[in-house]
């Protein structure tokens, strides 16, 4: 039986990884924080648990070398997310100097495997600092030479909040860079190639990024369609901030510091950046790429719509 590590558990996308990888009859060991709340991943049947911060590197070299060897790692944490925020702090620091310590715990444990779950484009956004973090914790998995595949994902239909089921249900879609397209993935379908990638990929595919999304890039409009076709009535596509508001952003980002990496993604994303330049290297180690009809169809049956 093969372990699996994964840090993040308890995140959205962590979650599914661990159901995944359950089901495919692997222990996982679920790497968590003192005062995470595991009410969800014992429910899934986790019995392994360790506790493991990023800003605790004895926690990190612990959690790799006592008990079954680990085959891989999948590490979906994150220090900026608004889960991380509302669950305790926002200790951006975990996602440069924590994951350093973790990459150094991976390489101690000699693990064959660390599969990292990066933002595509991450190598072109020097201005967006969460989006930069992920390219400095690549840059840190090749110096030290630990066998690495980074998994740059799209933006996910399904926010962390899912504030898109709660507008979808009043019949609008809320876009945030009208007019602009952009990469999507349905976080599930991340999570399956996270999940393949630990366990079914040869090694050959392992030292590279990848980028993840859907087959074509969306807009606003073109996912309110696609919400309008699957639930059969309409959905529209409303911006979500006013174009009286937008133009003030960088001003109000200066004064509230907290907002400064959400403004950076956004006008990131209204430039055109968030987009692949490369589906190929997806399909080529994980088939077909999911279309944007399946996934939002599979977005609303998950949800009952
Ligand atoms: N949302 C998107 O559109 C998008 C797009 C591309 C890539 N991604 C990436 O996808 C990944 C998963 O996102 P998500 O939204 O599923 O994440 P999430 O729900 O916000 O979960 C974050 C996870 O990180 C853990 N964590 C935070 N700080 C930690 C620390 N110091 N030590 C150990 N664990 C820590 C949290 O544990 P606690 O429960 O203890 O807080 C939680 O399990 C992230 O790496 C994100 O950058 C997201």
């Amino acid at each position: 039986m093969k372990t699996v590590a994964v840090m993040g558990a308890s995140g959205t996308l962590g979650t599914s990884i661990v159901r995944m990888l359950l089901d495919r009859g692997v222990h996982v060991r679920a790497l968590v924080r003192a005062t995470t709340h595991r009410a969800k991943l014992e429910a899934l049947g986790v019995t392994d648990f360790v506790v493991a911060d990023l800003m605790d590197p004895i926690s990190l070299q612990g959690a790799l070398t006592q008990g079954p060897r680990i085959d891989a790692v999948i590490s979906s944490a994150a220090g900026f997310t608004s889960h991380s925020r509302r669950t305790k702090d926002n200790d951006i620091r975990a996602d440069i100097e924590g994951y350093r310590h973790w990459v150094d715990a991976a390489k101690i444990a000699q693990v064959p495997r660390f599969i990292f779950i990066s933002i595509l484009e991450c190598d072109k956004a020097p201005n967006v600092p969460h989006f930069h973090k992920k390219r400095l914790t690549e840059q840190y998995l090749v110096e030290k030479q630990q066998p690495y595949l980074s998994l740059r994902a799209a933006a996910f239909l399904d926010r962390p909040r899912d504030v898109v089921a709660e507008k979808v249900k009043s019949g609008v879609f809320p876009d945030i860079a009208p007019g602009v397209a952009m990469d999507m993935i349905y976080s599930p379908d991340l999570a399956r190639y996270a999940v393949e990638a630990a366990l079914d990929l040869p090694d050959s595919a392992f030292n590279q990024c990848i980028d993840i999304c859907c087959d074509i890039p969306a807009t606003g409009p073109m996912l309110a369609a696609a919400f309008t076709r699957v639930l059969g009535r309409p959905i529209v596509a409303k911006p979500v901030f006013s174009s009286l508001l937008t133009p003030l952003m960088p001003l109000i980002a200066k004064i509230v510091p907290s907002l400064r990496d959400g403004v950076a993604v956004l006008f990131w994303i209204r430039k055109g950046g968030y987009v692949t330049h490369d589906r190929q290297t997806q399909e080529k180690w994980f088939g077909k790429l999911p279309t944007i009809e399946d996934s939002v169809t599979r977005y609303c049956q998950e949800r009952k719509f």
